[in-house]
């Protein structure tokens, strides 16, 4: 359904198409953390209820380091579906210094991993055991490129003298465009791209780099943190920067380019986790990422560019398939609540007590 619509510039009066209803392809979530036991139970249904997919992160505590952690933990995921969901979580193998390349390649091949995690040892939750310098991962990158497996990046440097706003584009000088020079067709998701370094970096990268984007990071920049008080729930990883990074990311993410797509990095955190003098990171968006994004979409008047991130990007980067069935958003208020019960936790979703304009339809 089309109706014309009238827009008052200021200084001219300009048609635009606008749409009361948007029927795409099933989306995925190319970066979402479902972790485990009730909370896993939790916000599972969240994220089956939006996606047909997902890359599930294995930052769990210990981490997903082999192809058994992996298959026990997406029986765990299966089990905690609602009955009537359709969707298949797709899995992750956390990298450590002491990785073995076979049991990647054996799990590539099985289908027991989608793709490798590269947490830089302490960027991050539960990246402790992760990897100190790429150089100790080097046979299981070479195997990686050899099968054409993707590696999800977290693409922040940990060094102390770095300034954490400038981490992700330290990382691309000093780590991620030399790796890709020695080995230049490994397939590289940099994950949640933040910065227009990262922009700059994935556009002029050839065809096996790409990234993910989250809505967090298209709608927000550093003084939704920090502006009127310190505001927990705005912070993730890695940080929200300047309003040039958000813009950036804004025209990448509605661009039309195949190199960008969605990935929420949905990260639940329990309330009083956040609300601490030392409050972890992560954002809760799962419930309402698509009304999010499409938010987004409709500002930049790149409804059109929408299916293309959402639902075809990444299947065809990945290399699997589109999905087949089709999900309708419509234009219609969407309250989002306060907080959302998760057995005895709560949990702040991203835009709590705001209103979006789309609607996922039943
Ligand atoms: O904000 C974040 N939260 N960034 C990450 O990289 C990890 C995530 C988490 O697991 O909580
Ligand atoms: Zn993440």
């Amino acid at each position: 359904m089309a109706r014309r619509g009238w827009r008052d510039t200021g200084s001219a009066i300009k048609a635009r198409d606008m749409t009361d209803s948007l029927t795409i392809r099933r989306p995925d979530d190319w970066h979402v953390h479902l972790r485990d036991g009730d909370m896993l139970k939790a916000v599972v249904g969240h994220t089956a209820r939006q996606f047909a997919r997902a890359i599930v992160m294995p930052n769990l505590t210990p981490p997903v380091t082999n192809v058994a952690l992996a298959n026990d933990y997406r029986t765990r995921i299966l089990a905690a579906l609602p009955d009537e969901a359709d969707f298949t979580p797709l899995m992750t193998c956390y990298l450590t210094n002491n990785t073995d390349p076979e049991e990647v390649r054996r799990g590539f091949e099985s289908g027991a991993f989608t793709a490798c995690k590269l947490y830089p040892a302490g960027a991050t939750t539960n990246s402790d055991s992760g990897v100190t310098d790429v150089a100790n991962i080097r046979g299981v990158l070479e195997v990686m490129a050899e099968i054409g497996m993707v590696l999800c990046v977290h693409g922040e440097v940990t060094n102390a003298d770095v300034d954490i706003f400038d981490r992700e584009a330290v990382f691309i000088d000093r780590v991620l465009a030399p790796l890709l020079k020695d080995l230049p067709t490994l397939k590289v998701v940099f994950e949640h791209l933040t910065s227009e370094e990262g922009v700059s970096f994935v556009e002029s990268a050839a065809d096996n780099v790409a990234a993910t984007i989250t809505p967090q990071h298209l709608h927000i920049n550093r003084n939704a943190m920090l502006v009127g008080g310190m505001r927990p729930h705005a912070y993730c990883l890695p940080v929200a920067k300047r309003e040039k990074h958000r813009l950036a990311l804004r025209r990448a993410a509605t661009s039309g380019s195949a190199k960008f797509f969605l990935g929420t990095d949905s990260a639940p955190h329990q309330r009083e986790a956040k609300e601490s003098a030392c409050g972890c990171a992560g954002i809760f968006n799962a419930p309402f990422a698509l009304e999010s994004y499409l938010a987004v979409f409709e500002e930049e008047h790149a409804l059109d560019k929408f299916e293309g991130f959402a639902s075809l990007h990444g299947p065809q980067f990945y290399g699997l398939p589109v999905n087949e069935e089709r999900v309708t958003l419509e234009r219609r208020d969407c309250s989002v609540p306060a907080l959302i019960d998760a057995g005895d936790a709560q949990l702040v979703p991203f835009h709590a007590e705001q209103t979006l304009r789309w609607q996922l339809a039943d």
